[in-house]
């Protein structure tokens, strides 16, 4: 059996313009990291991931890197980032970083060479390309749409050419076809690696290559988001296992690549089975969208599709049984918070806790992100202005040129939906002014529910989703049930159950059976023929079984040590 320290791990994704703001200017900041290194010990986590803090003019949060060496004014500087991985070392901590290989800021030097002549050194680092003539007039490579809306194309009048971006227009794409880009990437990494970094969150990975540049005839809209014309393409693979080879090998770190949405599980194997020799692991987000959300206007409609969520689960599961390894992940920057999702307000801790054990419970690297383990929730906005994100705000824009007559109310709820401002609302901390994350109005405003989920208070309430969280990092890092937790195989059962998502954990002669209510209803369960021996953890406080049936209340969730019957 395959064992590795990062099947061992627990992680925890930081947003750090959102986590902690040191030197009180509205920011969170390296120093603010560094600050609470102690509070993540405290929670369990063994494991960090820390988005881009590297230096940019921050069009998106810092994922637009004018300098991949430098830390950026507004987070602290090289020292604090050092000090970071020192002081989480010495508490059992890894840290990992995102690592940006598919686009740079336009404020890169090497962008601001390659614009300036066709025959510049550093031309093709990017991809450039000439416009078409379309009656008369010059227009886009390709209709190829950004994912942050309108043309992935930019014109840039400097030589009268287009180059490619398929994030915003201040985020031109690097040309991996150059071998002196990927040797330039190459280096990035092992530059951090070398500082003492663990491993990488590889952002975008999937977009390394880009097909023929050909119309998409995916629909008649003026740009087309086809996101295979750039995704998951035969020679990303290829520079992926080049990397493995050339960086990642020798120094035994953590890979996990964001494929996103288009990856299939075969693709996600390819990725990272055992085998590949690529990456150690691939966030797909099929399990994150199992509900209505995109196609709602209003909040009050949605509804998670649970049989879709079971079978997304299952089917990951199930592929990367003794092939791979997965992360385990509810949500992340860019995605609503969990507790509004599939989450419910009047059931608030009970459902906070049945996620969390769902998903905690299963084969896997838990990633836990920044607020989701005391159950934040999205943020109601209600202006454009109040927005930071540069896709919900090309997102507003979009809306009210496609529908012009709309109703501006309308409008906005619909961005605010999908909004992935909602998780970089600064981290409740405290139930003081500004939720204890500054002492000045942060750079995007608190959620305004602080008094009700803190941290503070989580932490002083044995019965909180923040002690449920800790219980199961305990459970699966420090447990005599590590094993069967960390190692055992996992079994979905009653697979058609429209409301429960039950599976069973076996390892040696441990066996677990995880029982979790996704909705709201009373459920009645009948157990296995396996026998209960102990229940490991719950959300209420009994566990209702009478005569091999159980009574399950809204989102209860239990996980039960069974033995077979012999
Ligand atoms: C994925 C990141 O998670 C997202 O926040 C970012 O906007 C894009 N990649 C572009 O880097």
């Amino acid at each position: 059996m395959m064992k590795k320290w990062w099947m061992e791990s627990v992680g925890y994704q930081i947003y750090p313009k959102s986590f902690f703001d040191a030197n009180h200017d509205g920011i969170g900041d390296l120093p603010g990291i560094l600050s609470k290194l102690g509070y993540l010990h405290e929670l369990g986590v063994n494991l960090i991931w820390i988005c881009p803090f590297y230096d940019s003019p921050m069009d998106d949060n810092g994922y637009d890197v004018r300098d991949f060496f430098k830390v950026a004014d507004i987070f602290g500087d090289i020292e604090h980032i050092k000090a970071i991985i020192r002081e989480a070392h010495q508490l059992g901590i890894r840290v990992i970083l995102d690592l940006v290989l598919n686009h740079t800021s336009d404020e890169h030097p090497w962008f601001i060479e390659s614009r300036k002549s066709k025959d510049n050194p550093y031309r093709d680092f990017y991809i450039w390309h000439e416009g078409r003539i379309k009656h008369g007039k010059k227009i886009e490579p390709t209709n190829w749409a950004s994912f942050f809306g309108g043309s992935c194309w930019r014109h840039d009048p400097q030589t009268d050419s287009y180059y490619m971006k398929i994030f915003s227009d201040k985020m031109p794409d690097l040309n991996w076809e150059n071998p002196e880009v990927r040797q330039a990437m190459a280096d990035v990494a092992k530059w951090w690696l070398d500082l003492g970094v663990d491993g990488f969150r590889i952002d975008a990975v999937s977009h390394l290559q880009r097909d023929a540049f050909v119309d998409s005839t995916l629909t008649d809209d003026r740009y087309v988001l086809d996101w295979k014309k750039f995704s998951n393409l035969p020679k990303v693979h290829d520079h992926v296992r080049w990397l493995h080879n050339e960086v990642f090998e020798p120094y035994d770190c953590l890979t996990i690549g964001e494929t996103g949405g288009e990856a299939s599980i075969e693709e996600g194997l390819r990725y990272a089975s055992f085998d590949a020799k690529a990456l150690s692991m691939v966030f797909n987000f099929d399990h994150n969208w199992c509900n209505n959300l995109w196609s709602i206007d209003d909040p009050k409609d949605l509804k998670t599709d649970v049989i879709r969520l079971k079978q997304v689960f299952a089917q990951w599961q199930e592929a990367f049984k003794g092939q791979g390894w997965l992360p385990l992940n509810w949500l992340n920057h860019d995605q609503p918070r969990l507790m509004s999702h599939y989450g419910s307000r009047a059931h608030f801790k009970a459902s906070g806790k049945m996620l969390a054990t769902a998903l905690h419970m299963m084969r896997g690297t838990p990633f836990i992100y920044q607020g989701e383990e005391i159950g934040m929730i999205n943020h109601p906005f209600e202006n454009l202005q109040d927005f930071r994100d540069i896709a919900s705000i090309n997102h507003y824009h979009e809306l009210m040129r496609k529908h012009p007559d709309a109703d501006l109310a309308y409008i906005i709820k619909k961005v605010v939906m999908t909004s992935r401002d909602h998780p970089r609302t600064p981290v409740h901390w405290d139930d003081t002014r500004h939720a204890g994350f500054s002492t000045v109005r942060p750079w995007i405003d608190v959620t305004p529910n602080h008094d009700l989920i803190n941290i503070a208070d989580q932490m002083q309430d044995q019965d909180s989703i923040w002690h449920h969280y800790r219980k199961l990092i305990q459970l699966r890092l420090t447990s005599d049930l590590r094993d069967v937790i960390i190692h055992g195989t996992f079994e979905m059962i009653d697979v058609a159950h429209p409301s429960l998502y039950v599976y069973k954990r076996h390892h040696d002669h441990d066996q677990l059976l995880v029982v979790n209510n996704f909705t709201a209803e009373h459920v009645i369960w009948r157990l296995p023929a396996d026998r209960v021996t102990a229940v490991i953890i719950q959300n209420y406080p009994d566990v209702d079984i009478r005569h091999q049936t159980l009574y399950l209340r809204p989102y209860e969730s239990i996980v039960f040590k069974t033995e077979a019957h012999t």
